[in-house]
């Protein structure tokens, strides 16, 4: 009888676990993770072409608009988080870093004047503002 007891119980149990497994997987990756990792990725690839001493800045500027497009996602993945006001300004802070870049790269691009040095200018900017946010909300 205990062993019957002990085996229903078991089954409930397996069953349970198998459908909050099932409905974690289905909530795939969450947003504001997704919208962080894409940020991250262009800024190693950034500081690898910078240590590599070769920077396309044709790609440069590819990778800058795409993160131009993904920071104006950074409130809507996160908010509310309290003190939303703060997180605002510093996700406004990085919108502006990556437009600013942008400009100054797709000039350079233009004229093909670019280097690794603009890039090298560019980058510690956006990385201030990753870290202005990161230092507060992280
Ligand atoms: C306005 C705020 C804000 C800005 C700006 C910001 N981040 Fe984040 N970032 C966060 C927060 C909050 C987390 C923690 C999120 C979490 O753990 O779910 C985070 C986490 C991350 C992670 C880890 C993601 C993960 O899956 O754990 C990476 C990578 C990252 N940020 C990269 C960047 C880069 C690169 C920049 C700048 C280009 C940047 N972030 C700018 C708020 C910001």
């Amino acid at each position: 009888m205990k062993s019957i007891v002990l085996l229903v119980v078991g089954l409930f149990v397996g069953a349970f676990a198998a459908v909050a497994g099932m409905s974690a997987l289905n909530q795939g990756t969450p947003y504001n993770d997704a919208v962080m990792t894409v940020l991250g990725q262009q800024m190693g690839a950034f500081k690898a072409m910078s240590e590599g001493g070769k920077c396309d800045m044709a790609d440069v500027s590819r990778r800058l608009a795409l993160m131009g497009a993904v920071a104006g996602e950074v409130d809507a993945a996160f908010l509310p988080v309290g003190d939303d006001a703060r997180f605002s300004q510093l996700s406004r802070d990085l919108n502006n870093a990556v437009s600013k870049a942008g400009a100054a790269v797709s000039e350079q691009v233009a004229t093909a004047s670019a280097s690794c040095e603009t890039l090298g200018q560019v980058m510690p900017d956006i990385g201030a503002t990753c870290k202005g946010c990161h230092d507060v909300f992280r």
